[in-house]
């Protein structure tokens, strides 16, 4: 018997998101030499491109890249964004402004990709980011204000994952007070990170247990080391080696199963923040589904109020220029008339004064 052409359907579109690969956008916020390169190079176990930056740049900036990895038969485009002298001004009230710009910006260029009118949405490279590690400081005591203002004007816009960088600096026993007392601070902040979904029942117990060791403790490295026979990621000091990937070390490897586990949800709420922002910018243009008399409103209508609207703008524009015009034109003639008034008036005393001399006897000008 002939299998249906339906039942190809999934096979076809695992072998088409296998072949166009899909895109994964991590932006790393943390202050200067926190291990944001490092622990990208352990997530993804590539040594990426990393040029430290410097501790004296004016403002926040983001630095961006993009790299194609190739994991079995899948193609990942992975994005890295990170920030550049984060925490390194003496006026630290706006650092999370470029930060929030950044990602708004990204929902606006996917927006205009959206509303064109011959969209290629399928080949577009989508930036929005889909997840945000945010970095603190493994200071042992509380979360700073930079901290809690860059989350705060962040959460509802992006899925955010607080990690404790560099974190072989902290004991364990110090670790665990940390990390409570972080949970316990965003909350009394209402501020809102990701939770790992605990919903579906293949990932409810680990992603319930993963939810209860927020945040990570991250330990990252650019080198690997020889233990035993094999060569690992690991940091190497005078008293032993940290390694990377071990889970009694640190929480690293917990971090990378989480986030690949988790990709798709991360993208799904990505699309949902991404919803929200579309929705705003949407009603600040004049677009709504529902008019004043809870009357629905169709796209035609919005497009035809909107044509109006500019119709009107353009002719009371029109009128104004005209309006303006006439005044300098009526101005411009009245200097002119007065102009040749003078010159009248000159042009009679001459003649006045010639006649004088003629009556005179004198001699005649002419
Ligand atoms: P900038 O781009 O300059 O802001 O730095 P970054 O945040 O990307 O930090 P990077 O990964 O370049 O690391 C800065 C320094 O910290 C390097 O000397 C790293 O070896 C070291 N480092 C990175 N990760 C860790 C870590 O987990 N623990 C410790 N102790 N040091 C680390």
């Amino acid at each position: 018997k002939r299998k249906h052409r339906m039942d190809l359907l999934p096979d076809q579109l695992v072998r088409k998101s296998i072949k166009h690969g899909f895109c994964f956008n991590i932006l790393c916020i943390g202050e200067t030499g926190i291990g944001k390169s490092a622990l990208m190079s352990s997530l993804f176990n590539t040594n990426f491109d990393n040029s430290p930056s410097t501790h004296f740049l004016s403002s926040v900036r983001l630095r961006t890249q993009t790299y194609e990895l190739q994991e079995s038969n899948v193609l990942l485009k992975l994005t890295i964004v990170k920030t550049l002298g984060f925490g390194d001004q003496v006026n630290k009230a706006d650092s999370y402004q470029p930060i929030v710009d950044y990602v708004d910006a990204q929902f606006e260029a996917y927006l205009e990709e959206e509303l064109k009118v011959i969209r290629s949405l399928f080949s577009y490279h989508d930036t929005r980011i889909h997840v945000c590690l945010y970095f603190i400081s493994p200071t042992g005591r509380s979360l700073k204000t930079i901290d809690l203002l860059t989350m705060r004007n962040l959460d509802s816009k992006v899925n955010i994952i607080p990690v404790i960088g560099k974190a072989d600096s902290i004991s364990k026993t110090e670790l665990q007070e940390f990390k409570k007392k972080i949970m316990s601070e965003l909350v009394s902040n209402g501020i809102r990170i990701y939770q790992f979904p605990t919903d579906d029942e293949t990932v409810s117990g680990i992603n319930t247990m993963t939810n209860g060791y927020l945040p990570f403790a991250v330990v990252g490295s650019m080198e690997k080391v020889k233990v035993g026979n094999k060569m690992v990621r690991a940091r190497q000091y005078p008293w032993g080696i940290v390694k990377v990937e071990n889970e009694s070390h640190c929480d690293t490897i917990k971090l990378r199963r989480m986030l690949c586990t988790n990709m798709e949800d991360l993208r799904e709420k990505t699309r949902a923040y991404y919803e929200s922002y579309r929705c705003c910018r949407l009603e600040k243009l004049g677009c709504r589904d529902i008019g004043p008399e809870n009357k629905s409103i169709s796209l035609q209508e919005v497009v035809e109020a909107k044509r109006l609207e500019f119709c009107l703008e353009k002719e009371e524009k029109e009128k104004k220029i005209k309006q303006q015009f006439m005044q300098k034109v009526n101005k411009k003639a009245a200097v002119l008339e007065e102009a040749e008034q003078q010159a009248n008036t000159h042009k009679q005393e001459i003649m006045s004064y010639e006649e004088q001399l003629r009556d005179l006897g004198l001699f005649s000008l002419k």
